[in-house]
This record gives C-alpha cells, sequence and structure tokens, in this order.
C-alpha cells in the first residue's frame, strides 16, 4: 500500500511529542475527495488536543488510540473523487476544513462539501491560514453577533488565528474595533484596522467602557467580560475555560437566562457555503490572511512550541509540498 509522511503523536505532552511519520495513504470514500495538501495551519485548539487537556474531544474525532494526527485546515489540489462527487476535478485547487483531524499529511480523504475551490487571491499557505479561523470569525460575527454597522466590539486575543480575522472583518462592517492583545503584537492588531489596542496584561475590564458585541476567543473569566455589554449586546465565546471547564460550560448554559444577552458559544462546522462566504470577503479586500511564520511538515514540533510560546502574529503555516510562489 502506497504511503504518505504525516504528522503523528504516540502520547499526550509537550510539542516535542510530534514528529513526522508514515501512514498508509487514504483514498476518497463515497462523497469524498482526496486532495494532495500542500499547507495546513496550526489552531489553537490542536494545542489543548495534544496536550492531553480535552481527551474526550481528541478521542471522539481522531479516536482512542495512538498514533494521533493532526490538521484541521487544508489547501492543496484534487488527486481523486469518490463515488457521487460532482462539481471539482482531478487538479483542481482547493481548500477546506476537515473535522477529523487529518490534514497534516501529505493527503487528505475529506468530505466534498467541507471544500470549495482556491480563491484565486490566495496561495496555498494563505488559504490554509485562512480556512477554519475565517469561518469562524465570520460565524461569529454574522451569524452570532449578528453585528451591525456603528456597533462597538470587543475582541479578546486580537492579534491571533480566529481574532485576526475577527478584527478585519468586524472593521469592514463598520464597527468601532477594540482589541486586546499582547504587548509585541498591538502594531499588528492596529494594522488590521482596531481603531483601539489594549495589552491584555495590564487592562481592567471595567476600564473599557461598554460595548454592544464582545467576541472573547481567550475563554476566562466570561463573566466579567459579560458585564461589559451595553444593554441588547451580544457575546459570543469561541472558546472556554479549560482550567475551569465544569464551571465555564455551566456558565455558558446558565447565561441563556439573561435570554438575548446571554453568552453563545458554538463549535464550528464549516461548509462549502461558509468558504464560498469568505471568498468573497477576501475577493473584496475586506479580509485577508495574516501569515507570521511557514515551518516545513518535518518540524511540526517546531511549528506547535511557535504557537505555544506566544506573541504569534495570525497564524503560524505549515507547509506539506512546497508552496507555489
Ligand atoms: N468554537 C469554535 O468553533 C472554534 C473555532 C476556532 C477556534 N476556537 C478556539 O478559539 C481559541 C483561539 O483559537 P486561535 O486559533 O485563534 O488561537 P491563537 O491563534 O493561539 O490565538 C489566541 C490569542 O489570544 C491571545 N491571548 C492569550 N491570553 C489572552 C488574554 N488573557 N487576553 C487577551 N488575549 C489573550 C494570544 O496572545 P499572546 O500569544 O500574545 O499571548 C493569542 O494572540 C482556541 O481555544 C480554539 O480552540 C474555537
Amino acid at each position: 500500500m502506497a504511503q504518505m509522511r504525516a504528522a503523528l503523536y504516540d502520547r499526550y505532552g509537550p510539542p516535542e511529542v510530534l514528529y513526522e511519520g508514515s501512514l498508509p495513504r487514504p483514498a476518497a470514500g463515497p462523497g469524498q475527495v482526496l486532495v494532495r495538501v500542500h499547507a495546513t495551519s496550526v489552531n489553537g485548539g490542536e494545542l489543548y488536543g495534544r496536550a492531553g487537556r480535552v481527551k474526550a474531544v481528541t478521542g471522539l474525532v481522531g479516536g482512542r488510540g495512538f498514533p494521533k494526527r493532526l490538521g484541521i485546515d487544508l489547501a492543496g489540489e484534487v488527486a481523486a473523487l469518490g463515488a457521487d462527487v460532482t462539481g471539482l476535478t482531478v487538479g483542481q485547487p482547493v481548500w477546506g476544513v476537515s473535522r477529523a483531524m487529518n490534514t497534516a499529511a501529505e493527503y487528505a480523504a475529506i468530505d466534498a462539501n467541507r471544500l470549495a475551490p482556491l480563491p484565486p487571491e490566495l496561495t496555498y499557505a494563505q488559504a490554509a491560514a485562512l480556512a477554519g479561523v475565517g469561518t469562524t470569525a465570520v460565524t461569529a460575527l454574522r451569524d452570532e453577533a449578528r453585528l451591525r454597522p456603528g456597533e462597538r466590539l470587543l475582541v479578546r486575543g486580537g492579534a491571533g488565528g480566529v481574532g485576526s480575522i475577527v478584527v478585519q472583518l468586524a472593521r469592514a462592517e463598520g464597527a468601532h474595533v477594540t482589541a486586546l492583545a499582547g504587548a509585541s503584537t498591538l502594531d499588528l492588531v492596529r494594522e488590521l484596522g482596531a481603531h483601539e489596542c489594549v495589552d491584555y496584561r495590564t487592562a481592567a475590564p471595567p476600564d473599557l467602557g461598554r460595548f454592544d458585541v464582545v467576541v472573547d476567543t481567550v475563554g476566562t473569566d466570561l463573566r466579567a467580560w459579560r458585564r461589559l455589554l451595553a444593554p441588547g449586546g451580544r457575546m459570543v465565546a469561541v472558546s472556554f475555560d479549560l482550567d475551569r471547564a465544569a464551571s465555564s460550560l455551566g456558565y455558558l448554559a446558565a447565561s441563556a437566562v439573561h435570554g438575548p444577552r446571554r453568552v453563545r458559544f458554538f463549535s464550528g462546522n464549516p461548509r462549502r457555503a461558509d468558504l464560498d462566504r469568505l471568498a468573497a470577503l477576501v475577493a473584496r479586500g475586506a479580509v485577508r490572511p495574516v501569515v507570521d511564520r511557514i515551518f516545513p511538515l518535518s518540524q511540526i514540533a517546531a511549528a506547535h512550541r511557535a504557537l505555544e510560546d506566544g506573541g504569534v502574529r495570525g497564524k503560524i503555516v505549515v507547509e506539506i509540498q512546497p508552496v507555489r510562489p
């Protein structure tokens, strides 16, 4: 059976548990597409999975045993089509978001409805940096918060993967944007369009004022941030506090008593239509990918270490095949 290179780990632990190993090349099942992957990226949630902090979720997505795999975003070319797949052709450049943790590899089999044609404006590396976080940002702002022009928005984690797209999209939608970020990335969030940029290590929530929308990509102390909502305000949490998971999830559920001012949490489930919505925003210049660094697959441990060390500007990309200029 043909083999392929893939990022793997045999036990939960620090980034150094990761290595480039070998696996049988998958085949496209019915309704699936086999993609020859050029690039993927490291997402914040994958660090928790690898560290064993969300074992139930990691087991559900990647199976109970080891070795386990990595990778949510993907950009590459169609290598083969499974039965019943229409609308895509072999060799076509595509991008997508997998729910199977399998894109940090030379080939990935992915449901056809989670892929879309690669936007012509994007390289493979840029597309891999944008697919997951971009669809998350669009869902958070448009579907969950229903952000309107002129509203005041606060984003926690403004220079991170999700946050760097939330800042751009909110600005493009005509909101007044306040972004919390680390001191070394405040210049980036300003450049991305934030009107106010505040160092999260020195910020005190009550000093920041009132907001119509709060988007929280950090998840800690949701109560304190929800208190900043103006009447009619909406809070969207894309993360929750893993160190206090029970009370954090309990708070999310209990906040439903606040009706419209509850804290909304969602688990991204991007489909082709979401990727196409994002592509349209890229085409009109409302959103651009933010790539901090590109690592080869062989340095997957260093890629995770870089995100874990903090201060990343946007996204860490992992290149599988040489990325086209
Ligand atoms: N619900 C969903 O569908 C969904 C989808 C995507 C992601 N997520 C979750 O969203 C979270 C963020 O993901 P990501 O990929 O954007 O991660 P990321 O790229 O690591 O970004 C996190 C950002 O938060 C900043 N930060 C850390 N502590 C902070 C604090 N106390 N206050 C303000 N900012 C702080 C970090 O800055 P420094 O590095 O400078 O500390 C970093 O820029 C993860 O928990 C992920 O699992 C959920």
